[in-house]
């Protein structure tokens, strides 16, 4: 499947995370029909896949450090899984699984990406073959209106809202010669979700390319960074392709995680038009 650039760019603005869900609003057959399709169609890696739960038990959420990740009401799960026998699994994973993500969102559904959850209840019902892992999940669902205090103060502990300057996260090319598409992917990225907000992520912008790469102070957070940086790689790449330039992907070395190189530009990408945060360099 390939991606719909017009569709998950807005997403990446409107996308938060939510852990409270109204237990009376349940998922019509027809929205979760077309998750499930997409969950099964756009999987880009052989080595990682999404998997919708639509009866989940919610000793699933488990809560961690007085309630990060404590989630009620949803009606749905989606298991991000990968093989864990491939190098690239993480950011394969984190990738994948912000596709579905951002998916969920324009179908107007909220989300929240869980790295601690309770495995024992959730590999009971997602079917796992060889060295396949669950490595996140996202509850699914409507969020209640409002977020209660517990739901506020989760947000203010972790300070979810708050993203670094790109003066901090960016270097490489000056900002002068970047190609028009390289702001607003970055920008996109930016706004990528991370575990505890820790946006564990620097960016190298060269000629027609953009390179990830991981910010670590040691060795012992070194995988799920990773994820972390997948995720900020699919915003990359819908912003580019919102853009009107698509390219692909090549995997790299810690603690390089990927680059980005634009292979072809629509000279009058139609999708500008749909966009208007993308402006001509
Ligand atoms: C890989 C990953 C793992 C996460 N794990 C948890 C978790 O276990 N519990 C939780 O409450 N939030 C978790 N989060 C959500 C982050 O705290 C949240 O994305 C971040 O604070 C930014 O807030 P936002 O998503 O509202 O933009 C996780 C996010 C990512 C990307």
């Amino acid at each position: 499947m390939d991606i719909p650039f017009s569709r998950w760019h807005p997403a990446i603005e409107q996308r938060i995370s939510r852990r409270r869900f109204d237990p009376d609003l349940p998922i019509s057959p027809e929205i979760l029909g077309d998750l499930d399709t997409v969950c099964q169609k756009f999987a880009p890696f052989s080595c990682a896949r999404s998997v919708l739960v639509t009866d989940p038990t919610e000793s699933a959420f488990r809560g961690f450090l007085g309630g990060y990740g404590k989630v009620t009401g949803a009606p749905a799960f989606i298991a991000f899984v990968g093989n864990v026998d491939d190098p690239h699994v993480q950011e394969k994973v984190g990738y994948t699984g912000e596709g579905i993500i951002l998916e969920a969102t324009a179908l107007g559904l909220s989300t929240c990406w869980l790295g601690w959850f309770n495995e024992e209840p959730v590999t009971s019902i997602v079917e796992l073959h060889g060295e396949e892992k669950v490595l996140a999940i996202t509850p699914v669902g409507y969020a209640m209106m409002a977020k209660d205090w517990q739901e506020r103060s989760m947000t203010g502990l972790v300070r979810s809202h708050n993203r670094r300057p790109l003066s901090e996260l960016v270097h490489g090319l000056p900002e002068e010669r970047w190609p028009d598409w390289v702001r607003t992917s970055l920008e996109a990225a930016r706004l990528a979700p991370s575990a505890v907000n820790r946006q564990p992520w620097s960016f190298e912008v060269q000629e027609d390319s953009v390179l990830v790469s991981v910010r670590t102070r040691g060795p012992d957070f070194r995988v799920t960074r990773r994820l972390d940086c997948g995720i900020a790689m699919m915003h990359v790449e819908v912003a580019a392709g919102a853009c009107g330039c698509t390219g692909q992907w090549e995997f790299l070395q810690h603690p390089q995680v990927a680059r980005f190189r634009v292979s072809s530009r629509d000279s009058y990408p139609e999708l500008i038009s749909h966009n208007r945060r993308c402006q001509p360099g």
